[in-house]
């Protein structure tokens, strides 16, 4: 838990004294970048980088029209609690809670009165079975948090885990805006409120999650800062607070990834590779695919802590890394000298396996889905093509742009602009 931090305030910034705010050190994104593929014949390459989309983009807030709610303040369960106009953000922004939501679970938001009515209609609060029906905010029974030696606590496995198994599914405890040009008193004292409206459980379990700096003054925001997602709703950038998902330790070979659901504002996590009971279940916090060194700085600058798992520790993993950008660079050479085969991308896969990136095996399933077409092979294709799409969905979810290019190709593969296209 004391590694869990996906984003950070500003805290012991450079500028001592100088007001903070919540942006500052924010990542926008989460940069998984890792693979670009062409994704059409006609030149223009358009790059669509895979990245484990920590924003998550919704678009479709808009469309669901609000039907309001039961009492007073619509879906919300308090009176909204809210600032004067800020300039930087053109609007107020009030604290609204629903201490019903999700039976009981409750969820605070400190967001304009637009989002608040866009967030309102969403799956979440207007269809009393979304949650349910997925099993968000349910104990999974499959894992349990646990002190690990010189980590804090992490969350372990209480029985096996195969490929693919649900870990997590919660909702938010706290969303809040970011980038609100709060002083950082005032905005404590409206994340406070926000806090002190959750029912009472939900409340204990944030007050309870690891902190930074120890400022009793500033403790709510000393918790966002060590637990922090990042999603945008409506377009915005808000910092998120999961709980259970916190407990979550890195690894830069993780084996399970996540991914956040802008409709029912669930955060999901799901294994990429069988877990044996007792061993510890990781997300990873900064690309796996950048260089050790980088990595490191990041996690040293953003999370506070020194990555020492394998990856971190190995000296296999630089030279291993360049080998791979090098064969995916050849995977995605369609010029008439391109070396990009269906053996190079089986090695390229092959490489990621032993790199312990299997959450990641969307790229080179890709890479060996567009050689393997572009042989004319289309049924080894179809069946890279459905892998990279399983991989895809578990890491980014069903909104993620590069779905498409799987979907393209397997609705007729032999119309594909790939295919055959290494014969010619
Ligand atoms: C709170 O959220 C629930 C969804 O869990 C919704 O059914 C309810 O209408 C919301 N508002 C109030 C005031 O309870």
């Amino acid at each position: 838990m004391l590694y869990s931090i996906f984003c950070f305030l500003a805290f012991v910034s450079t500028c001592a004294g100088a007001i903070l705010t919540l942006a500052d050190q924010c990542w926008h994104e989460f940069p998984l970048s890792a693979a670009s593929f062409q994704s059409s014949l006609n030149g223009a390459y358009q790059i669509t980088s895979i990245a484990n989309s920590e924003v998550f983009q919704n678009e479709g807030l808009g469309r669901i029209k609000n039907t309001l709610g039961n009492t007073k303040y619509g879906r919300w369960t308090h009176q909204p609690i809210c600032t004067e106009i800020l300039e930087g953000v053109g609007d107020k922004l009030c604290v609204y809670t629903n201490s019903s939501f999700s039976h009981g679970r409750g969820i605070s938001i400190f967001t304009t009165p637009t989002i608040a009515e866009e967030v309102a209609g969403l799956p979440a609060f207007q269809d009393p079975a979304a949650l349910p029906k997925a099993n968000v905010n349910i104990d999974s029974r499959v894992w349990e948090a646990k002190s690990i030696p010189g980590k804090g606590i992490g969350v372990v496995a209480k029985r096996t885990l195969k490929f693919k198994d649900r870990v997590t599914a919660y909702t938010p405890a706290l969303l809040a805006y970011l980038d609100d040009g709060l002083e950082l008193l005032e905005r404590e004292k409206y994340l406070r409120i926000a806090v002190e409206q959750l029912p009472e459980a939900t409340r204990d379990s944030y007050l309870h999650l690891a902190y930074i700096y120890g400022y009793p003054d500033i403790r709510v925001q000393d918790i966002v800062k060590g637990n922090t997602f990042q999603l945008q709703l409506a377009g915005q950038n808000h910092l998120a607070i999961f709980p259970e998902t916190s407990r979550f330790n890195h690894d830069c070979s993780p084996n399970a990834q996540y991914y956040l659901d802008p409709e029912l504002l669930t955060h999901f996590v799901h294994t990429t590779r069988p877990v044996a009971p007792g061993e510890e279940i990781n997300l990873v916090y900064t690309s796996p695919l950048e260089d050790t060194a980088t990595r490191q700085q990041k996690l040293q600058d953003g999370f506070h802590f020194t990555c020492s798992c394998s990856r971190c520790t190995a000296h296999s993993t630089d030279p291993t890394l360049d080998q791979m950008q090098g064969m995916q660079d050849s995977l995605n050479d369609w010029s008439a000298t391109s070396t990009g085969s269906p053996k190079l991308a089986e090695k390229l896969l092959q490489l990621y396996r032993k790199e312990g990136l299997e959450g990641f095996l969307d790229i080179p399933y890709g890479f060996a889905a567009l050689a393997y077409n572009a042989v004319g092979n289309s049924k080894e294709a179809e069946k890279y093509a459905n892998l990279a799409r399983e991989a895809i969905l578990m890491k980014d979810g069903p909104w993620t742009p590069n779905l498409q290019l799987w979907n393209e190709l397997l609705k007729d593969s032999k119309k594909h602009w790939s295919y055959r296209r290494r014969l010619e």
